[in-house]
């Protein structure tokens, strides 16, 4: 059983809706099958965009999106992506499976998308192998209003008037996969680069610097204490998994064991956004700069019998709770993470959409963000637990009001077993009316192509509203 209390005159800062972002890498079946299925395709689709898709994620109100990597980005080149799609070069994708990249899907098609689905795009250039130049040019080539000769080429390749772009980043995993640098050497490198990354009239970039690792604090403090000036973002990349890195988890033929490490390991990104946060804090006190969470999601190993370049995994109960153990770190971390993106958007990591050839199906993950999706830009309030230790570690939670007076709370059952008995109170003015609903299910459970909505989400039935109190039960299937 579990006390708590819900104080809406709390006020801790408001839930950016970008939290619930999303990133789309050239890797596997995202790109490719998943988003793009070019205009001939038989499957329905928007000028080669696949129409269930677009339908799908409209729902979730995806609010940005990061395109085109990942380790892709430091290896992709723009302009290899634009003009007649039959006479763009066709380049290997060194990082993912090695196989043959048509260039189909470049700049055009990706903010034609963000578009149609109604999102902003986060656009990251390349830094380890490519130019001060080439980034520059890129940026005039899409957001410049004035007449020049690479505006005029965007004309001819179909577009007139600029886009909007608000997020750019000055590569990726630049400790990696993104050029091996040392964070000094990144440091300079960035404050190199994102001087070219230019703000033409009538479009203001936000640019992200690469971030730290996991628990790489010394990156965060190197390149804060070198180009905090510079930047309006840093990004942080935390994978969740389970087994060891050259060992992983199974996505699906898990133990409850596996269970708990999954959680706990899910759970260390709070503590991952506090101490990253506590180095920002000494270079930004105001926090001017956001932190952006632009990669994170489970990490198990590759499906069988599928390429293992292409990171195709199932996604269960499992991960749905590591989706609102996320979300609710993020919400109560909400005056720093201003963005965070999942990896990644289909049919890579911890996707929220799988397809098959015509097939789609949502993941547990999908129905936990159009649950949550009320939670985009509302206010994040006081929420009081007043349970044992042993009970708190049972239970993720976290409250907000929105602009028009609906107070959300949102709570994750830990437990593989135990069902949550909640009591709880909302002090001040008592609410007139309550609902709620649950997504829960065996631990391994999730959604097939023969069996697309065995997980789907349920109305909790008989909640009940009692002046300013409310009783409900979580029921918890035997998830073991
Ligand atoms: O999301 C898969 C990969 O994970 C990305 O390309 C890279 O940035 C990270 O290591």
């Amino acid at each position: 059983m579990i006390n708590l209390t819900i104080n809406p005159d709390i006020k801790k800062g408001k839930i950016n809706r970008n939290i619930y972002g999303h990133f789309a890498e050239h890797l596997g079946r995202c790109i490719y099958e998943g988003i793009w299925v070019g205009p001939d395709s038989d499957i329905s689709n928007t000028n080669g965009i696949r129409n269930d898709v677009i339908d799908a994620l409209k729902e979730i109100k995806v609010p940005v999106l990061r395109w085109p990597g990942g380790c892709f980005a430091d290896d992709y080149h723009w302009k290899d992506g634009i003009g007649p799609r039959d006479a763009r070069p066709v380049r290997i994708n060194a990082h993912w499976g090695g196989v043959t990249e048509n260039n189909h899907f470049g700049t055009h098609e990706f903010l034609e998308f963000c578009e149609m689905i109604g999102c902003e795009p986060y656009i990251c250039g390349n830094v380890g192998s490519g130019t001060v130049q080439e980034m520059r040019e890129w940026i005039e080539y899409m957001t410049c209003a004035s007449k020049t000769t690479l505006t005029e080429l965007r004309c001819t390749n179909g577009r007139h008037s600029p886009w909007k772009i608000k997020y750019f980043g000055v590569g990726n995993e630049n400790w990696g996969c993104g050029g091996n640098m040392r964070p000094e050497f990144y440091a300079d490198q960035y404050r190199k680069y994102s001087a070219y990354v230019r703000h033409f009239p009538g479009n203001s970039l936000k640019k992200v610097a690469c971030g730290a690792n996991c628990s790489d604090y010394n990156w965060t403090e190197v390149v804060m204490k070198n180009a905090a000036q510079f930047m309006d973002c840093l990004s942080l990349h935390y994978y969740t998994v389970p087994g060891e890195w050259n060992h992983k988890g199974d996505a699906v033929d898990f133990t409850v064991n596996e269970w708990h490490e999954t959680i706990k390991k899910t759970q260390d990104m709070d503590e991952l956004i506090t101490k990253h946060s506590e180095i920002m804090d000494k270079y930004d006190p105001d926090k001017r700069i956001d932190l952006v969470v632009d990669e994170w999601g489970t990490w198990y190993k590759p499906a069988h019998g599928t390429n293992p370049g292409f990171l195709y995994q199932q996604n269960t109960i499992r991960d749905a709770l590591v989706a609102g153990i996320n979300f609710n770190i993020f919400h109560n971390h909400c005056q720093r993470v201003k963005m965070a993106n999942i990896a990644q958007i289909i049919n890579v990591l911890q996707a929220v959409l799988l397809t098959d050839k015509e097939k789609l199906i949502k993941t547990p993950t999908y129905h936990v963000f159009n649950m949550y999706k009320v939670f985009q830009d509302t206010e994040s309030i006081g929420l009081d637990i007043h349970n044992s230790d042993i009970v708190l570690q049972q239970i993720s939670s976290s409250a907000s009001i929105s602009s028009d007076g609906k107070i959300y709370l949102s709570l994750c059952n830990l437990s593989p077993t135990s069902p949550i008995e909640i009591f709880s109170s909302v002090s001040g003015k008592p609410p007139l009316k309550i609902s709620g609903t649950v997504l829960s299910g065996n631990m391994n459970d999730h959604n097939t192509f023969n069996e697309p909505e065995k997980v789907k989400p349920q109305i909790i039935p008989d909640i009940k509203l009692d002046r300013n109190k409310f009783r409900a039960i979580v029921e918890a299937k035997d998830r073991s």
